[in-house]
């Protein structure tokens, strides 16, 4: 593999595996957000420890570490693109300094698609997202419908070079959230603003 390809894919793997729920939650002193409600280091679990301002700055440098990795491809590795977007949703989900038990994807994954579907593609995530926790208030559901839409995005704007990426990162993120959906079908998956995991 040529360096061309290996770097944007290391400095996505290092940007994405920085653990910003974790850190944040730290330095707000809330403890390890692992051994809070779902023990995820993303913006759901930290909103229950209780600080929505920690929560939103997670959830925007979560999304904004996806994002930061392909516009740096983008400008210095255009051929790498595909592979800084791979490895910032690898290292968010599977982190090495974590032993490799990173979050769910979600946020990340705007993130990385808002450079390579914009503008729809980000504007589409948002609002079935924000949308869904609106009107169903169940952060996974939520969460696992917005990131069913950017393969179908990719393809209804005939940028079908990075559909199968994108689906892969669909797969990856349904496939992180294995633990809620078997509370979604048992009914015990909480509703944002209640406790537990
Ligand atoms: O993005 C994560 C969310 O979909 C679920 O988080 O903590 O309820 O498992 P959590």
């Amino acid at each position: 593999m040529s360096s061309g390809l290996i770097i944007p894919l290391l400095v996505g793997y290092l940007l994405g595996s920085i653990p910003f729920g974790l850190i944040l939650t730290r330095l707000g002193g809330k403890g390890d957000i692992r051994a809070i409600g779902s023990g995820n280091i993303g913006a759901t679990n930290v909103l229950r420890t209780g600080s929505k301002g920690l929560a939103v700055a997670t959830l925007i440098l979560d999304a904004l570490k996806g994002a930061a990795a392909v516009l740096l491809a983008q400008r210095y590795w255009p051929e790498g693109v595909q592979f800084a977007a791979a490895g910032a949703m690898v290292g968010h989900l599977y982190p090495l300094w974590l032993k490799f038990r990173g979050g769910k994807g979600v946020a990340t994954l705007m993130g990385v698609i808002a450079p390579l579907l914009w503008w729809p593609g980000p504007a589409v995530y948002a609002l079935v997202w924000i949308g869904l926790l609106l009107v169903v208030r169940i952060s996974s559901v939520a969460g696992l419908v917005a990131a069913a839409t950017p393969p179908l995005v990719a393809a209804l704007l005939n940028k079908q070079e990075y559909f199968p990426l994108l689906l892969g990162f669909t797969l990856l993120v349904i496939w992180k959230h294995r633990a809620n959906i078997q509370r979604l079908i048992a009914g015990t998956e909480p509703k944002i603003g209640r406790d537990k995991a």
